[in-house]
């Protein structure tokens, strides 16, 4: 299986969401699950990611690897679960998405947040924000991927997935 991370500049919240989500995922003993991230847009295309990213990441002992990369629509073929950060980059790979099958791999990764039965929550572009914007991603990424990770675990992904589009 393979995730893909995606948020608008690959900077910001898509590389954090792939770094927890990979620790997360070796911390869990679940193998065979590859993540990478990737942005809607363009502008940051060979870009490391945002400093004030790394920073709060690697104080939470993250590492960083990566480039900044902008979702092609092929993309859909290579990755199984699509995870947008908000419901713009939602809108986005939607509107990519050539099939059924590939809109079914597209879901926000707020939909597996401890608090996703109020409303999925959007994370929001920290972008030009204080730091303090961006340890509030932190924890609201660590709290959704530590559910999709459960989700994993009970084979319930395909269900939030299902779930989370039953509204539109
Ligand atoms: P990200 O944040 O989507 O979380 O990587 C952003 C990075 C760059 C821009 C917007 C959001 N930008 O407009 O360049």
């Amino acid at each position: 299986m393979h995730i893909i991370t995606v948020c608008l500049g690959n900077i910001c919240r898509s590389p954090a969401a792939e770094a927890v989500l990979t620790r997360a995922l070796d911390e869990a003993g679940i193998e065979g699950v590859t993540v990478s991230s990737a942005g809607t847009a363009d502008y940051h295309v060979g870009e490391r990611p945002h400093p004030s990213s790394t920073a709060e990441g690697e104080s939470r002992g993250y590492a960083f690897t990566t480039r900044g990369a902008q979702f092609a629509v092929g993309d859909f073929d290579g990755g199984d679960l699509v995870l947008a950060m908000d419901s713009g980059n939602e809108r986005d790979l939607l509107a990519l998405a050539r099939t059924p099958e590939d809109q079914a791999k597209v879901v926000r990764l707020g939909a597996f947040a401890s608090d996703a039965g109020d409303g999925v929550r959007d994370v929001p572009d920290p972008w030009g924000a204080e730091r303090e914007a961006f340890v509030a991603m932190y924890d609201q990424i660590e709290d959704a991927v530590a559910g999709l990770v459960r989700a994993l675990q009970e084979d319930r992904v395909g269900e939030v997935v299902a779930a989370q589009r039953a509204p539109r």
